[in-house]
């Protein structure tokens, strides 16, 4: 198991359906720095093992969630059944590099770009395989081996110039009869 940053609150209740069917989890989560780690207490009752990585070092190792990765998946003996992936594009596609040569399944839960989230606006579309799926009725759980991360990557970056234009809203301001 590995969640990154918020990704770690969709990992949650995966730990712990996997800890209440009987299994072995192995949960490795990471951030920036400690305020960014969330849930630690929570998945250490439910793992049986849980490693914590922050960038900067102040809580956990140092380094990124990829470093005890790469240690589980080169132990012989605890070589994981599967491993969940959660988080920034990067780390997935990183992991996904990782456990494909060891023909690990991996499951990556993808955040593209929503709008209507009921199929109908082609937004959230990524690429699997060969196949063009929607991540908000079609997932957001798919097989990470057949995700095209570049693609993916790509699209989320689609606004970034009228981001850079206009800026970002500094609040949320659905419900008040404006424009966000
Ligand atoms: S958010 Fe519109 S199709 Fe998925």
């Amino acid at each position: 198991m590995w969640g990154g940053g918020v990704g770690t609150a969709v990992l949650y209740p995966l730990v712990k359906a996997l800890a209440e069917a009987g299994n072995q989890v192995t949960t490795i989560i990471g951030g920036r720095s400690q305020p960014f780690i969330i849930l630690a207490k929570e998945l250490t009752s439910l793992s049986t093992t849980l490693i914590i990585t922050t960038e900067d070092g102040s809580l956990g190792m140092q380094g990124f969630v990829t470093a005890p990765l790469a240690q589980l998946l080169g132990d012989a003996e605890h070589v994981p059944q599967a491993v969940f992936a959660v988080g920034p594009v990067p780390m997935m596609k990183a992991v996904v590099a990782m456990t494909r040569p060891l023909k690990i399944e991996t499951i990556v839960s993808l955040n593209p770009i929503m709008i209507d989230g009921t199929g109908m606006c082609g937004g959230c579309r990524v690429t699997i395989g060969a196949e063009t799926k929607f991540a908000c009725v079609d997932g957001p759980e798919f097989n990470g081996h057949l995700v095209d991360f570049d693609n993916l990557a790509d699209r989320l970056t689609c606004y970034r110039s009228e981001e850079a234009t206009h800026g970002m809203p500094s609040e949320c301001k659905i419900g008040r009869g404006t424009t966000p």
